[in-house]
């Protein structure tokens, strides 16, 4: 989810109006992707590098996520949609945590979809929990045994990776679970996107051939 900042600064608006569209586009491709059968829906919302940020924007950020948890509340569960947090909690204020924790358990079961807010998020501090983890249970280490290591256990890796705002990178996002996604980079400023810039994403994700290292003819099944 990036432009909110841009967004707002094209209107002559403080960036946190930006930040307050983002959170109506994130409502919105939420419920896009519940209905498109999205099994796991990731939003990048706050990044370990984002509290370098001056502290009246993280307060603002802090705030509007107060806001949508308690809002998002009755949709989450009406549509069986269970919230997962992935990052570093910890690090937001405790007030948030308490609401975070809260609709986690009581989202825990719901199975239609699964919505992982990256909050305090960083891949590569995700990576190094995972392998210190893994060196205190000791034994060889192997590809499954760092995947459920990871935040995202239990998850299927990444298909479809959308970045809004113009960027062509990657900034330290699922780099693990990310490996083979298809790459999708946009002009759209988040407060933008919408349902319509999301289904444009699953058509595009849906021409791709995805060959994971094979070629074309062995994905026909031309060729053994
Ligand atoms: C939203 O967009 C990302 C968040 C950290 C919430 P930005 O705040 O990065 O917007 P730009 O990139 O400055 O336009
Ligand atoms: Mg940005």
């Amino acid at each position: 989810m990036d432009g909110n900042g841009r967004w707002a600064e094209a209107r002559g608006f403080d960036r946190s109006t930006g930040h307050r569209e983002g959170a109506k586009a994130v409502r919105t491709i939420v419920t896009r992707a519940r209905e498109k059968g999205v099994q796991v829906l990731t939003l990048y919302a706050f990044s370990t590098e984002n509290w370098r940020r001056p502290k009246r924007e993280i307060g603002q950020l802090m705030t509007l996520l107060t806001e949508f948890l308690l809002s998002e509340r009755t949709t989450l569960l009406k549509n069986q949609i269970a919230l997962r947090a992935i990052g570093r909690p910890a690090d937001l204020p405790k007030s948030v945590t308490r609401l975070l924790n809260a609709l986690m358990a009581d989202t825990a079961n719901n199975a239609a979809m699964t919505l992982n807010l990256a909050l305090s998020y960083g891949s590569k501090a995700e990576l190094v929990d995972a392998f210190e983890s893994l060196r205190k249970q000791g034994g060889p280490i192997d590809e499954n045994r760092i995947e459920d290591a990871l935040q995202t256990r239990g998850q299927p890796p990444v298909d479809l990776l959308i970045r809004t705002g113009g960027e062509q990178r990657l900034s330290n996002f699922l780099l693990w679970q990310a490996a083979y996604a298809e790459l999708v980079f946009t002009q759209t400023l988040w407060p933008d996107f919408n349902s319509d810039h999301f289904d444009a994403a699953l058509d595009e994700y849906g021409c791709r051939e995805r060959r994971f290292g094979k070629t074309g003819a062995q994905m026909q099944g031309a060729t053994p």
